[in-house]
């Protein structure tokens, strides 16, 4: 049988690990054995006084900077197998859903979590990292940003989710952020169910997911609307 989907991850938290990727459908699929996931400690590759993995940074400043020989000897243990080096850091390209699909159709991610001011550049690149950062905000460490994206890579790989679960229509997907959802009961505190997602006809209610979609997108995200006109021209065009 072919190896999963496998995560290796480097942290000085592995006990943040599972975490959240323990819960749920990832968590079972853990479980089953549809994906891996490992965690190694950097600080165990440290052969410092106290294992320390830090220090001071080069011309002052405050905070502590990620040794590069005590994480680089932790990342030469990995076997990557064909999987890509990841520096989680707020510096990093930004995740996107598109990025999420080529790594879910990959052997699967070496990430290696930052703490304090983070990794030493030396590092970065002579380990050719790539450096991909989950938003633009600052997190205290790469545990939460590494489970981010395992979570969305994994919950791509065929038979994670239930058929129910398609993640055809989501948001990103097709350019759009996604229209929005109802349920039960038809009314709630005086607030009715849009009536054509009740009428049966699946011609207008497609319309209107449509229309909702365009409309959500270009007020919170007109960036994206931009480029999803784009990629249907260029599909007409083709
Ligand atoms: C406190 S942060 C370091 C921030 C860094 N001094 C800066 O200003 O860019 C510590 C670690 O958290 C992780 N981290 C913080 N924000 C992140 C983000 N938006 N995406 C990915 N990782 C992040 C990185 O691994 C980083 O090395």
């Amino acid at each position: 049988m072919s190896t999963p989907f496998t995560a290796t991850v480097l942290t000085l938290y592995p006990d943040a690990f599972p975490g959240v990727l323990g819960a749920s459908l990832i968590g079972r699929a853990l479980s089953m054995k549809k994906w891996q996931l490992e965690t190694l400690d950097i600080r165990s590759f440290s052969h410092h006084k106290h294992a320390s993995v830090d220090d001071t940074p080069a011309g002052g400043g405050p905070g502590m900077v990620l040794r590069p020989d005590v994480a680089a000897a932790a990342m030469d243990a990995v076997d990557l197998k064909g999987r890509p080096l990841i520096y989680l850091s707020p510096r990093g390209k930004p995740l996107t859903q598109a990025m999420v699909r080529e790594y879910a159709a990959g052997p699967g991610l070496v990430l290696f979590c930052g703490r304090f001011e983070g990794l030493d550049q030396r590092v970065i690149e002579a380990r050719e990292m790539v450096e991909i950062s989950v938003g633009d905000f600052v997190l205290a460490g790469g545990e939460v940003a590494a489970q981010a994206m395992i979570e969305a890579c994994v919950r791509l790989l065929p038979g994670v989710l239930g058929a129910a679960e398609s993640t055809d229509e989501e948001s990103f997907e097709g350019g759009l952020l996604e229209y929005p959802h109802y349920t039960r009961p038809r009314i709630w505190e005086g607030r009715e169910t849009p009536p054509v997602l009740l009428s049966g006809d699946h011609g207008a209610v497609a319309k209107w997911r449509r229309d909702e979609a365009i409309k959500i997108t270009r007020a919170r995200r007109p960036d994206l609307l931009g480029r999803a006109a784009g990629k249907e021209n260029k599909n007409e065009r083709d």
